[in-house]
């Protein structure tokens, strides 16, 4: 659907202002030094940066798959590679052909990046997943190949949040019961069991990026806000963590979910702490499906001890759209859909437009940093590497990157390859097998540039080595 007029979309410029975090709790995510000046293509007034040169721009080949938003786009467009989009991902056979040949892949869910599909992916040096998961991507054998992958893990928190809002008031207000009898023709105006918000107490389990957004938004709403973490995390307004997940339970007049799925969340929700809860109190959960015990959901419903729910995951969702949400799917599905005070909805917290252009310049803004400067900030499966910029200041400089197994011995190989040269900074860090190295070398010349690179390459430690000037 277009954007009605009156909403004024705002420019690119404008948006890179959330393209980071959306989260007041900037401690989760915060932008790296430097962040705007490539993302906007503009300059940083706090130092003139240099753009650093791998290669001629228009040399970069990038696939854009799944209909990439147009923020994302633009941007790398912007930066002068040669970018081809396609609106679908492709069969595999077809994804092997067009994968040869480029440097950059940018996805969504539904293109599998298997360790069969990387293998012919010769020249690739980074995949962008522009989406919040990776599962799409073997990681693993994308590290191996010295592939970076970046993904938008936290670009929908607001969205998720605002739906929640949403559903707070719908269920105190069986706003959607209401709705469904007026569209059978049925008028039914009722105001027993319904409720202003004003003064309940919502109970936020998981104060993470879309938790913490809530509180500030159910604040602003009269509500009184506790939540229940693992980590001892501080309150955003008047909030209040509470020390256990039952202490939470027993006071909190709407229960909203927002914990990662983990081993310690598969049914945090379940029998025993649904009796935790108050009589007639409300569930909400738009984390993951498997954090909720829907059979125990449905009996604690029966017995008024849930009053309403609403859902937006499920532990088996369907992977296209269409008449699946039956027993088929989920065993309780039926009984799910029977119950009254009860919204469903398939998995669309974060699905907005909103949270689409955020995805595109985040995912589009790594991308650009990893092409033109080598760092990996935000990268799912290589350490987190991050280096001052060049500035104009720095003439006959060049940025020696350096991939490789992480086997005893390989930074004295290296250094022993950059002794002879001038180190202006240097940088390593390592997760599991595979380690990064970045050095910024000055005073260097053409013919000294491709002595490191054949030098670095014999290594037998080598996975990839680049160098940026
Ligand atoms: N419905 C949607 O469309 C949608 C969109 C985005 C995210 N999500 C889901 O929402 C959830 C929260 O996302 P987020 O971005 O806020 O994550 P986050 O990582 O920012 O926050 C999660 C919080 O949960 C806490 N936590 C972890 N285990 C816990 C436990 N056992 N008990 C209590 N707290 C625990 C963590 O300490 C953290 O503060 C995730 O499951 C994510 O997959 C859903």
């Amino acid at each position: 659907m277009a954007a009605p007029r009156n909403i004024v979309q705002p420019s690119l410029g404008e948006a890179v202002s959330y393209s980071m975090s959306l989260s007041p709790t900037n401690t989760f995510h915060s932008p790296p030094p430097g962040h705007g000046s490539f993302m906007t293509g503009g300059f940083d007034l706090r130092a003139a940066v240099k753009q650093l040169k791998p290669f001629n721009t228009e040399d970069i080949k990038i696939l854009l798959l799944e209909n990439v938003n147009e923020t994302g786009r633009d941007m790398l467009k912007g930066q002068g590679y040669q970018v081809e989009f396609l609106k679908t991902s492709l069969p595999e056979d077809q994804l092997i052909e067009k994968i040869r040949d480029v440097h950059v892949i940018g996805v969504r869910s539904k293109t599998h990046l298997t360790a069969k599909v990387l293998k012919e992916a010769k020249n690739l040096l980074v995949i962008g997943c522009f989406c919040i998961g990776t599962n799409q991507v073997d990681l693993d054998y994308a590290a191996k190949q010295g592939i970076a992958v970046f993904n938008s893990p936290f670009a929908n928190s607001r969205s998720v949040a605002e739906l929640v809002i949403g559903e707070i008031i719908s269920l105190a207000r069986q706003l959607g019961d209401r709705s469904l009898e007026m569209h059978r023709g049925t008028w039914n105006k009722v105001s027993a069991k319904c409720w202003e918000i004003r003064g309940k107490t919502l109970g936020i389990v998981g104060y993470g990026h879309i938790g913490s957004q809530l509180s500030v938004l159910a604040e602003a709403m009269g509500m009184s806000v506790i939540y229940y973490d693992i980590a001892t995390l501080m309150a955003i307004g008047s909030a209040r963590q509470v020390p256990t997940l039952e202490a939470l339970l027993e006071q909190a007049d709407f229960v909203s979910l927002h914990v990662p799925e983990t081993q310690d969340t598969a049914n945090l929700m379940s029998a025993k702490q649904f009796e935790c809860m108050k009589m007639g109190s409300y569930l909400i959960n738009a984390s993951r499906g498997t954090v909720v015990d829907i059979g125990a959901l449905v009996k604690a419903m029966r017995v008024g001890r849930v009053a309403g729910a609403a859902l937006d995951v499920y532990p088996n969702e369907p992977a296209a759209n269409g008449d699946y949400f039956v027993n088929n799917l989920n065993g309780w599905a039926e009984d799910l859909r029977g119950l009254g005070n009860v919204i469903l909805t398939p998995h669309i917290g974060g699905s907005t437009e909103e949270a689409q252009r955020a995805i595109g310049i985040e995912v589009a803004s790594a991308l650009v940093r990893y092409i033109n400067q080598g760092t990996t900030l935000g990268s799912v499966n290589l350490p987190e590497v991050n280096m001052r910029s060049l500035t104009l200041d720095d003439h006959e400089h060049a940025r020696v990157i350096y991939i490789h197994r992480n086997v005893p011995g390989v930074l004295r190989k290296v250094n022993g390859i950059l002794a002879d040269h001038n180190v202006d900074k240097q940088i390593s860090d390592s997760k599991g097998d595979i380690a990064y190295l970045m050095a910024d070398v000055s005073n260097i010349k053409t013919e000294d540039i491709k002595e490191i690179r054949d030098s670095l390459d014999a290594l037998s430690s080598r996975i990839l080595t680049r160098i940026l000037y």
